[in-house]
């Protein structure tokens, strides 16, 4: 169980540069850039590579929207990152299904819903949003739409993800021959409900040098879930939102959860408010307890946001969340304040 932080006490708190084992003030993060100052930040120490290849298109004057691909790429190809893409962990019945949703400068939107057997969600969701009248696709359907479009198929789910989901079945409750009342989710059946361990989405917010935003956010979900399961990182508002006159977030953590307060979309409205992004990202955790204080105990949430101006800031539930940051001046992992210690 996690101790009740002292709210008020808490904005005076420092984030702590944890990659290089540095501590940082709050004031002495990187100041806020000039305007077209370019700046990649995205979700867990994960992002730090990512953001490495974002900056391949960033840093050579490229569009914020081929950034976030680019760089969320990486993640979806790399099997130790067991949260996304290629190596995911699988739902219960062993399908690794993914969710991955994009946003541009001008409200243009894109994603892709429980998808499975393609390697780079994110390119499909691109896809989606520059080449059909709609926003989302799901399921059957966005694979026929991937596999019609060039994607090739691939199983995802590696020997390490095969052997993890074996290992949860041998302790899990869960029976798929059994019956069919069996297949009913059950909380006290999940070995995971929810804990912070389990929701390592990349979400990725740019600021190009023309000064505009884009976002991307890409999972493999909540692991063993029930097949067919969405989170918040496809649903435009929930898991990312971008708004080039107020800013952008992202979050990760237990998609539910943030789905029931649209929560990326609050944290923008917060910045258009004028809060910066680390008391937007704070507001819209506190949202969260408001709604469901004794569920927030346990629970991990962590929203990142990027103002228009290149300001940065996350804020999350339980301690632990942290984001990488990259622009021409700085390279770096913080670790966000959150609300419990
Ligand atoms: N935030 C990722 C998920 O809940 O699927």
């Amino acid at each position: 169980m996690f101790s009740r932080r002292n709210f008020l006490k808490s904005a005076a708190l420092t984030s702590v540069m944890v990659g290089a084992g540095k501590r940082l003030g709050a004031r002495d993060r990187t100041p806020v850039p000039a305007k077209n100052n370019p700046i990649v930040v995205s979700t867990w120490d994960f992002g730090k590579v990512a953001n490495a290849g974002a900056w391949n298109v960033l840093g050579n004057g490229g569009r914020a929207l081929d950034a976030v691909e680019a760089g969320v790429k990486i993640a979806e190809a790399d099997p130790s990152v067991q949260t996304v893409g290629y190596g995911g962990l699988p739902d219960r019945d062993g399908f690794v299904t993914l969710d991955a949703s994009i946003m541009d400068e001008n409200h243009n939107c894109g994603s892709v819903m429980c998808l499975e057997h393609i390697m780079h969600p994110i390119s499909v969701a691109r896809m989606i949003m520059e080449k059909t009248p709609h926003i989302a696709l799901a399921g059957e359907g966005a694979l026929q739409f991937a596999l019609a479009n060039g994607f090739t198929k691939m199983n995802l789910l590696t020997p390490a993800s095969e052997n993890d989901w074996k290992e949860w079945m041998k302790k899990a409750r869960y029976i798929p021959e059994k019956n069919i009342e069996n297949r009913l989710y059950s909380r006290e059946d999940d070995p995971m409900p929810g804990g912070p361990e389990n929701h390592d989405t990349i979400g990725m917010l740019a600021l190009d040098a023309a000064g505009n935003l884009s976002g991307a956010c890409t999972t493999s979900g909540l692991a063993y879930k029930i097949h067919g399961r969405v989170g918040d990182s496809p649903i435009i508002g929930a898991g990312l939102y971008v708004d080039n006159e107020a800013g952008a977030a992202t979050s990760s953590g237990v998609g539910e959860e943030v789905m029931r307060i649209v929560g990326s979309h609050l944290v923008v409205e917060y910045m258009r408010s004028g809060l910066a992004p680390d008391m937007a990202c704070k507001k819209t955790v506190e949202r969260l307890i408001k709604i469901n204080p004794e569920k927030c105990k346990t629970i991990q949430v962590g929203f990142l946001a990027l103002s228009r101006n290149g300001a940065y800031g996350g804020y999350s539930i339980q301690p632990g969340f942290t984001y990488a940051v990259k622009s021409d001046r700085t390279e770096q992992i913080f670790k966000a304040n959150s609300y419990y210690q």
